[in-house]
């Protein structure tokens, strides 16, 4: 005689509704641990006020100009895409507080978490025009124009989405911080990357260890989450004017590409969830994990071509410089 395996959904088809009210208490108790693992931290302490200096205009000060600019070529591409992605801070608000609730512990953490967002857009902001690290006029019509169009998630269809998406994508835009801080070329402005880094590390646990209880209450639901975020993700900044170009400058430049994606975002999240591991399954669930493991060997073959060209590109700049200084 066989025995049947247990089903895990035995209450199929999880609404939003209930899954919020489900993991409220999961939220309260990493709502707890969050606030006791954030140390407060002072933007204004990384910024050198003392380099700043009027600009032209109202105050006729003196006017921006590349020559002033002490950081990187890359990072100043790399930390405009970074800022203006904080920037859309409202719009990210307006999603979460629109899918999570603004009432109990869901509640306090959506409003913990913008007051935290908050601080990266001022930081990065006052060091980039203290520092003129970047064109200030440029910097404000971009974000003027990003700003404007808003930002929709993909994913707010779906609590279960959602709840996946920013678990991976914390964790990137911590990633892309830290990186863009190593290339940065200034230790104060890597100083500083890396606070801002440490608050979404925060964030992604957060996230990461709402989604394993998801996985518990509703493992075949949140399986289909998790196959759909990973083989549909993009960055939150797509719709940043020019975002496409500056994203092929932060991949070259080794601050965010395909290897990075697969090696030091998705990998971490899924095997600390241990989501390819997962067994007893639904028809769902189990269709979701077989997707993923298919995707997932086709993306780091494709890495192993993109870390290929990326050789083959920067050994041609390096043999091109070399060239040029004989
Ligand atoms: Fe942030
Ligand atoms: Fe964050």
């Amino acid at each position: 005689m066989t025995i049947a395996p247990v089903q895990r959904t035995a209450t199929p088809g999880w609404t939003d509704a209930r899954l919020i009210l489900e993991l409220e208490a999961v939220v309260e108790t990493e709502l707890d641990r969050h606030l006791k693992a954030a140390k407060e931290w002072m933007p204004h302490e990384y910024v050198p006020w003392s380099q700043g200096r009027d600009f032209d205009g109202v105050l006729g000060g003196e006017a921006w100009s590349l020559d002033q600019s002490k950081v990187t070529p890359l990072a100043r591409v790399s930390l405009v895409v970074n800022l203006l992605t904080e920037d859309n801070l409202p719009s990210y608000h307006h999603e979460i507080a629109s899918m999570f609730g603004r009432e109990g512990a869901w509640g306090t953490w959506v409003h913990r978490w913008t007051a935290e967002e908050g601080r990266h857009g001022i930081a990065i902001r006052d060091y980039l025009l203290a520092t003129r690290a970047v064109d200030p006029v440029e910097l404000e019509r971009a974000r003027m124009s990003h700003m404007s169009e808003g930002f929709e998630s993909d994913n707010a269809h779906s609590m279960l989405q959602s709840v996946a998406y920013v678990a991976f994508q914390e964790l990137a835009t911590r990633i892309a911080h830290r990186n863009t801080g190593h290339h940065s070329g200034d230790p104060l402005c890597d100083q500083l990357l890396a606070k801002i880094a440490n608050d979404e590390n925060l964030h992604m646990v957060f996230y990461r260890n709402l989604l394993k209880a998801a996985l518990e209450i509703a493992p075949d639901q949140a399986m289909r989450a998790i196959a759909d975020v990973v083989t549909d993700f993009r960055m939150p900044g797509h719709g940043i004017p020019g975002f496409e170009r500056a994203a092929a400058q932060i991949a070259i430049g080794g601050i965010y590409n395909l290897r990075i994606h697969h090696d030091d975002v998705l990998q971490p999240v899924l095997r600390k969830l241990k989501v390819m591991e997962v067994t007893g399954l639904g028809p769902v669930g189990q269709q979701a994990q077989d997707e993923l493991g298919v995707f997932l060997d086709g993306l780091d073959s494709q890495a192993t071509k993109f870390d290929e060209r990326q050789a083959a590109l920067l050994a041609r700049r390096a043999a091109a410089a070399a060239a040029k200084q004989q």
